[in-house]
C-alpha cells in the first residue's frame, strides 16, 4: 500500500528530509492532497472490529501530532465497550453516532489553558482522523455539550478540571459519506489584504 514506508517509525524520527522525500518517491503530491481533501465525516459503521494493529498506527499517529511548545496536553481514551459507548452517545451533545462505532478515541485535555488546548485539540483530532482514513476507516468528530462533558467524565472516570469535550468516532463506513458543499475559495482566500 503506498502509504507503508512512510509510516516507518525510525525514518520519522532520524531523517526528516529522507522523509519527505520519500513521501514523493512512493506517491506524487496530488494523491496525497486528493487523498486529504476528501476526507468526510463518516457517522454510520458497520459491525466489524478495528484491529489491533491498525489501532496502533493512529495512536502512534495520534502521539506525534504537534503540539504547542511539544507540551502534548491531550490524552486520548480508547473506548470500545458496548455498555459505555452507548453512555457516552447519551451523555448530551452531538455524539450519537458513538452508539453505532467499533470503538471511540475521546481527548481529554487538561483544562489549563482552553485557547492553547483546543487549538491542539482540533489538530488531534484531524490527525486520527486522516490516520484511521488511511486504513480504510471513516471516524467523525462528535461534541459533549457543556451539560454532557461532566456525565462523559463521570463515565470515564476522569478528574476535573480536565476537559473531556472532542470524541472521535471511529469504524468501517457502512456507505459512502455525505457529500456536503463547501464555499468557492474566493469567498475564503484574498491576495494581501482584506476585500473593503
Ligand atoms: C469543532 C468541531 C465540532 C464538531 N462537532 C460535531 C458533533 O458534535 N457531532 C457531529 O456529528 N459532527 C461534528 N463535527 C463534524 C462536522 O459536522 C463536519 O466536519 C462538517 O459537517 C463537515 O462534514 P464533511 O467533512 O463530512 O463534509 C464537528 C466538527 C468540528 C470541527
Amino acid at each position: 500500500m503506498p502509504f507503508e514506508r512512510i509510516t516507518d517509525r525510525e525514518s520519522i524520527k532520524t531523517d526528516l528530509l529522507g522523509w519527505c522525500e520519500t513521501v514523493t518517491e512512493v506517491t506524487n503530491p496530488r494523491q496525497i492532497t486528493d487523498f486529504l481533501r476528501s476526507l468526510r465525516a463518516v457517522r454510520e459503521f458497520k459491525r466489524q472490529p478495528i484491529p489491533d494493529a491498525v489501532v496502533q498506527d493512529i495512536l502512534e499517529v495520534a502521539r506525534w501530532s504537534g503540539s504547542a511548545s511539544n507540551r502534548q496536553f491531550a490524552q486520548i481514551i480508547v473506548v470500545r465497550k458496548p455498555d459505555s459507548l452507548q453512555a457516552l452517545a447519551g451523555a448530551g451533545g452531538y455524539a450519537g453516532h458513538l452508539r453505532g462505532a467499533a470503538l471511540a478515541m475521546i481527548l481529554v485535555m487538561p483544562g489549563e489553558w482552553a485557547e492553547g488546548e483546543t487549538f491542539d485539540e482540533g489538530r488531534l483530532a484531524e490527525r486520527i482522523m486522516l490516520a484511521a482514513a488511511a486504513h480504510g476507516l471513516g471516524a467523525s468528530i462528535g461534541w459533549f455539550s457543556p451539560e454532557g462533558r461532566p456525565k462523559a467524565r463521570d463515565i470515564l472516570g476522569v478528574p476535573g478540571p480536565k476537559v473531556v469535550r472532542t470524541a472521535i468516532s471511529m469504524g468501517y463506513p457502512a456507505r459512502a459519506p455525505r457529500r456536503e458543499k463547501r464555499k468557492p475559495l474566493n469567498d475564503l482566500v484574498f491576495e494581501e489584504r482584506y476585500p473593503s
